[in-house]
């Protein structure tokens, strides 16, 4: 995991901050606001454990996410993160315990993953792998009219009629978040969907990340390896270890985050302490 040992941060200081000082700027008044208007469904997992035959990945994962919540997962390679999204999204089965998403009845639209890869078809333009998203909706009258609401909302109305081989790695990843848009799902997981991308690229996508969560209100589900992009978007950071959730840290700041402030620089080092002692273990 190369990315998280970037840190200019001693071990010293690292450790000092671990106690998460109170953090500056409370912001339930901007939660309280967002929350009446979400589309995201609560999930709750109990219990959660899946092996690969000796191979014991989750080993009772216990997490309650509220609706509308920006969640980011952190943790070593081969921890279980994208495990955990699958079994989420409902693409691997479970061994035990249990996944809900509060009360409602959850149709297989309400909950996407979009992975690092845009996996478009090569042979569809990009308003037909936007269309795609749409699942069983796709031959509905007003599909290709949402398909060309979601491209918008990724800033690429003008690349409807083109093959996905001439986009650029950006405008990829662009179209698959518009896809998975489109169906106006409740819960959004992403599979480290950035870490293909150059620096400001990535930082283009994340704020577009945090502009259509904000507006959707969707519970987000991140996977990141970037800790600093964890805490810039995410309400609350959980780092996987030993098949369990090791550490739920809360980032109680303002949004837009100030890059490099100090309050996010405590945080990213806080948690970077967790990744890197889990890290020595090993
Ligand atoms: N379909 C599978 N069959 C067998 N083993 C699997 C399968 N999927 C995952 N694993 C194993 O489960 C463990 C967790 O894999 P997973 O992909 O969830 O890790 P990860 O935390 O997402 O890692 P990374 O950060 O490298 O993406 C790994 O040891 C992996 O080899
Ligand atoms: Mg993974």
């Amino acid at each position: 995991m190369q990315t998280v040992l970037r840190t200019p941060h001693s071990e010293t200081e690292l450790a000092s901050r671990a106690s998460f000082a109170p953090a500056a700027r409370l912001v339930r008044e901007e939660r309280q606001e967002r929350q009446v208007q979400t589309s995201g469904l609560p999930l709750s997992v109990r219990g959660l454990r899946k092996s690969f035959g000796d191979n014991e990945v989750l080993r009772g994962i216990d997490l309650h996410i509220p609706a509308g919540q920006f969640v980011a997962i952190v943790g070593k390679s081969g921890c279980g993160k994208s495990t955990l999204l699958r079994l989420i999204a409902g693409l691997e089965k479970i061994d035990a315990g249990s996944i809900s998403f509060g009360d409602a009845k959850v149709q297989p639209e309400d909950v996407r993953v979009m992975f690092q890869e845009p996996r478009l078809l090569p042979w569809a333009r990009v308003l037909s792998n936007v269309e795609v998203g749409l699942g069983r909706d796709r031959s509905s009258s007003d599909a290709p009219a949402r398909a060309e609401k979601a491209l918008a909302e990724v800033g690429l109305t003008d690349k409807r009629d083109q093959w996905p081989s001439v986009l650029s790695g950006g405008q990829k990843q662009r179209v698959a978040l518009a896809r998975a848009l489109v169906s106006r799902p409740r819960v959004l997981a992403f599979d480290e969907p950035l870490g293909a991308l150059d620096a400001l690229t990535r930082i283009s996508m994340q704020r577009l990340l945090q502009r259509v969560w904000r507006d959707q209100g969707f519970t987000a589900i991140l996977v990141t390896h970037d800790v600093a992009e964890a805490v810039a978007l995410a309400d609350r950071v959980l780092v996987i270890d030993e098949g369990r959730i090791a550490h739920d840290v809360t980032v109680n700041l303002a949004r837009p985050r100030e890059r490099g402030s100090a309050e996010l620089a405590g945080l990213e080092g806080s948690i970077l302490s967790y990744l890197l002692s889990a890290e020595d273990r090993t």
